[in-house]
């Protein structure tokens, strides 16, 4: 039976609108899910909302409107985000869905059962914000070390024996070296657990408002005890009819201000219910807006509906992936957007196709012209165009270095456009027609390659590419990065319009 690659988001909290960090995780998951899609790969792309929990408890109360209403009008502009964004998701999750009681409620009880949760009493910090648990020793200046205010808890509750699993991860990361990307993450996953584990509260007897413990409910769980069993849901569980085809997960994507509950707390859940363990957790940077952290008190949110109204979704797609490595942290600008757009899309990409395009449109009668033998620096070009794809693949599927694969489509991009200025098409007209009908064609495959390789970037602006050259629909995967599917000569193009309109500078 075929694996099918089976990719998250973390599902997101539904106490505010979406922002650009959800953005953010959202269009990288997307970028890797259609480019496994277009190589070929079955793939199960998984979002949703995480909806339980004294935060977005506290949410709805503020705004005056029962729990289950206010999220069901969050959750709604969730999934509206991802219409917004072209996001290629095939399931959005809901941690208030009957299917996902379902599943936390067995996964508990297995774990009960086992002996790896019973009953204590908690006495210590909690932050509402971070949803998280701290110990005396953890705080700074009397705040958790993100910042947040912090609570004092005392209150029965259930604790998963974590304590048991430290020397399984230690000797798991260890026999698993890729488990956590990018490796400093690992390193920091590997030295807070080498620092020792407590047991974990995970049912909460304050608030109401989360998944009942079975047979105890006066408890609800944790919320990310709640929120992590949603990547296993998704499969079905606990029926387990996809879960040959889908788990584990290849990859969960998180920010990396989560990556203790993916890197830690999952898989000691995942070994206490004897279940394979994810295979990669990447954690992403944080983006900064104009140098300064994001934040609601300073009131620098970005809304991504409005970037996408103000610039366009392909370049809004397009900076936030190539701006800044990705695992690295990195500053949003307006100024670093408009420039990244006018110099890397309209200048370089945009103004490639509308050149080739237009010449063919007016020099060859709108029909692509039949090349003659090819020079080698033709075949230069055509042969980078063709094989990059086999210096993308492991940098998606291994490294998930988004920003390298733009670069090397961007290397044949400056490529061509060296070759279109050296070979000028626009002389050859006059001194010798056959060789700039071969210099033309030679253009016009290379636009074919990179609107095909564009496509999980920017969905939109590679379709646009692809049907001003007629190319059809079962020609646009990868499979056809080869002088096999190459244009037919003689086939009409359309008339182009062009791709990526400069924009003002601010
Ligand atoms: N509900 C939890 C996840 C549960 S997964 C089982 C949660 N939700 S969240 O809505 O607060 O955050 C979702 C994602 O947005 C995280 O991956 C986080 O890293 C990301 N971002 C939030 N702010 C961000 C930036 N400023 N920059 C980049 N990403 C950021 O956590």
């Amino acid at each position: 039976m075929t694996k099918t690659f089976y990719i998250t988001t973390p599902i997101y909290y539904v106490n505010d609108a979406p922002h650009i960090g959800h953005a953010y995780t959202s269009i990288s998951c997307d970028v890797i899910a259609r480019f496994m899609r277009l190589d070929g790969h079955l793939v199960r792309f998984l979002t949703g909302t995480d909806e339980h929990g004294q935060k977005v408890a506290q949410a709805a109360e503020k705004s005056g409107i029962s729990p289950q209403n206010f999220v069901d009008i969050v959750s709604e502009t969730f999934r509206n985000l991802l219409g917004t964004l072209n996001i290629s998701a095939d399931d959005f999750i809901r941690t208030t869905q009957e299917r996902h009681k379902e599943a936390v409620q067995h996964l508990w009880t297995k774990l009960f059962n086992k002996g790896d949760i019973y009953l204590g009493k908690y006495a210590g910090w909690y932050s509402v914000r971070d949803e998280a648990f701290f110990f005396e020793s953890d705080l700074i200046e009397g705040k958790a070390p993100t910042g947040a205010e912090v609570i004092w808890v005392e209150e029965e509750s259930y604790f998963f024996r974590l304590s048991k699993f430290q020397e399984p991860l230690l000797r798991f990361y260890k026999e698993n070296p890729d488990f956590i990307g990018p490796k400093k993450r690992m390193n920091e996953a590997f030295r807070f657990v080498e620092g020792g584990l407590k047991d974990l509260s995970v049912s909460r007897t304050s608030f109401t408002w989360g998944i009942p413990v079975p047979n105890d409910p006066k408890h609800v769980m944790y919320v990310w005890l709640d929120a992590l069993t949603n990547y296993l849901t998704a499969t079905g569980y606990p029926e387990h009819n996809e879960a040959e085809t889908l788990w584990p997960a290849d990859i969960h994507m998180i920010g990396k201000d989560i990556l203790r509950f993916h890197a830690v707390y999952w898989p000691a859940f995942l070994m206490a219910a004897d279940l394979p363990l994810p295979k990669r957790v990447f954690a992403h940077g944080w983006w900064t807006n104009e140098g300064e952290k994001i934040s609601k008190t300073i009131g620098n949110v970005i809304d991504p509906i409005e970037l996408v109204d103000s610039y366009g979704l392909d370049a809004v797609r397009y900076f936030l992936m190539k701006e800044i490595p990705f695992g690295n942290d990195g500053d949003f600008s307006r100024k670093a957007l408009v420039q990244r757009v006018n110099s890397e899309l309209s200048n370089k990409l945009g103004n490639l196709v509308q050149r080739v395009l237009s010449l063919i449109m007016k020099n060859c009668s709108g029909v692509l012209p039949t090349p003659g033998s090819l020079a080698e620096k033709d075949e230069n070009l055509l042969n980078h165009s063709y094989d990059v794809i086999t210096q993308i693949r492991p940098l998606i599927q291994e490294d998930q270095s988004i920003h390298k694969v733009l670069q090397l489509i961007w290397d044949i991009i400056d490529d061509a456009n060296k070759y279109i200025d050296e070979s000028a098409p626009w002389s050859l007209k006059k001194t010798d027609f056959p060789r700039m009908e071969t210099v033309l064609y030679t253009l016009a495959e290379t636009i074919r390659c990179i609107g095909i390789l564009i496509q999980p970037f920017m969905p939109n602006a590679a379709g646009k590419i692809l049907e001003l050259l007629n190319v059809p629909g079962e020609k646009q995967n990868f499979s056809s990065l080869t002088p096999d599917d190459k244009l037919l000569p003689q086939t009409k193009i359309n008339a182009p319009t062009p791709i990526f309109p400069r924009i003002e500078e601010v």
